[in-house]
């Protein structure tokens, strides 16, 4: 099985181009199946969850390939949906295939998906999917495991979210594009990537106000057509080198980047002590002495980034001061704690908090985790850690991050992928 080992205390410099949004693809591509043409799009982050979606939709029956020219550019046409199902292998492997249930119960009136169920950072329930889709009119089913849906056409009207939940709003939202007239979302998640989809939907032909705020307004049509897009650049991904670079008090400049979606991220990075130079479509990050000590609690956009909180983490570990995290999104996200006390952090755990004491210096060690961002903060905390760390598990990161170790060595880090 694969593993990153990083040498650490190397300083990174340079540039590095944010490759797209791994978030925003896989909702994209489950959109992709509302429209009777070919989707194009562009940027597309070759990770392994954008690969399982890819799978998904194959087995859906759409034609789902990339483009011979362009290794990041997908072609999806879904002009022809046999088997509105989607299995069990394939969506156990990943929760994000559940945002096909929306688009396939809207354009082929039923849909079976099977329950993602849980996974490492929490229970991660999809009831407010279901609630959004059977409001409008889906007839929703359990069967063994298996959600189905059905009904047809679907009908508009107000639903209220109880949670705030990306890729539920993003679902029911794509759904609602072919419902008979208005949706109404109440408390809607406002990240850049239900933005960008919205968008995009409206390209493809469908009617929707209000996207980046808490209440979205979708006026229903009666089909969507295929547009080419480009995906805009992963803010998680821009985070984690900018963390990468500070860590080691380098001085890495991310570009292809939006700086406004990472705002919640730059400020807190700028209270460690970093020194931000924001442009227009970069961001360059240098470090000062020792992060100082800050405070960060995670919650839905415009909030700090649950994704991001495992990588800050691993950079407070080296804070001259004491630091405060606090999780509110998931309930089980503080997997990479134990690992980083392995490395000679001090950290203690007080329910959604962590406590974090810097320490002058991390330590090396092999160390594993158990989801995508943890591996990713373990990474961050390997660079600045005197001596090997080795990152097990690394398919973990391979779900998110495209060719990291190429990224993080081309800044001058030392690391390698061993087979
Ligand atoms: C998306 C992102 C993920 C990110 C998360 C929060 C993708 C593919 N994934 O995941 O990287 O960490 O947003 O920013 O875009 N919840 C319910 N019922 C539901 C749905 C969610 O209770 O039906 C709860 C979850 O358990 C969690 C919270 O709502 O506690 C937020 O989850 P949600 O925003 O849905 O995360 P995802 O959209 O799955």
């Amino acid at each position: 099985m694969d593993r990153i080992v990083v040498e650490g205390g190397a300083r990174l410099e340079g540039c590095v181009a944010a490759s797209g949004s791994k978030n925003s693809t896989l909702a994209l591509m489950a959109a992709a199946l509302l429209a009777e043409g070919e989707t194009v799009l562009e940027r597309v982050p070759r990770v392994r969850d954008v690969h399982h979606m890819l799978e998904l939709l194959r087995a859906l029956g759409a034609r789902a390939e990339w483009d011979a020219e362009d290794p990041t550019r997908l072609r999806i046409d879904a002009a022809e949906l046999t088997n509105p199902e989607a299995p069990y292998e394939l969506v156990r492997k990943m929760r994000a295939s559940f945002m096909v249930m929306g688009p396939l119960l809207a354009r082929c009136g039923t849909a079976r998906v099977s329950e993602p169920g849980g996974c490492a950072i929490g229970v991660r329930p999809v009831d407010q999917h279901l609630k959004g889709l059977e409001a409008l009119g889906g007839k929703i089913r359990l069967d063994h495991g298996v959600v189905e849906a059905a009904g047809a056409p679907l009908v508009g009207t107000r639903i209220a979210f109880d949670v705030v939940t990306v890729n539920g709003t993003q679902n029911v939202m794509a759904a609602a594009t072919l419902a008979r007239g208005e949706t109404v979302l109440e408390n809607a998640a406002r990240e850049p990537e239900v933005i960008e989809l919205a968008q995009v939907l409206c390209r493809m032909g469908a009617e929707i106000r209000g996207a980046g705020s808490d209440r979205i307004v979708i006026e229903g049509v009666r089909s969507l057509r295929g547009v080419t897009h480009r995906v805009a650049a992963d803010r998680i991904e821009a985070g984690t080198l900018l963390t990468a670079g500070l860590i080691t008090q380098g001085d890495v400049t991310v570009t292809d980047v939006q700086p406004e979606a990472l705002e919640a991220v730059l400020d807190k990075l700028r209270e460690t002590g970093a020194q931000l130079d924001v442009k227009s479509d970069s961001v360059r990050a240098r470090a000062g002495e020792r992060p100082a000590p800050i405070r960060v609690v995670t919650a839905p956009y415009p909030g700090f980034a649950t994704d991001m909180q495992a990588q800050m983490m691993a950079l407070l570990c080296v804070g001259t001061s004491s630091s405060v995290v606090t999780e509110t999104v998931f309930e089980n996200r503080f997997m990479h704690v134990p690992e980083l006390v392995r490395m000679g952090a001090d950290i203690a755990l007080d329910g959604r908090s962590a406590h974090v004491r810097g320490v002058p210096r991390l330590l090396g060690a092999p160390v594993m985790a158990t989801d995508l961002r943890a591996s990713a903060g373990l990474l961050v905390a390997g660079l600045a850690a005197d001596g090997e760390t080795i990152v097990n598990r690394v398919y973990h990161i391979d779900r998110g991050y495209e060719r990291i170790e190429e990224k993080l060595s081309s800044l001058g880090a030392v690391i390698r992928r061993e087979g």
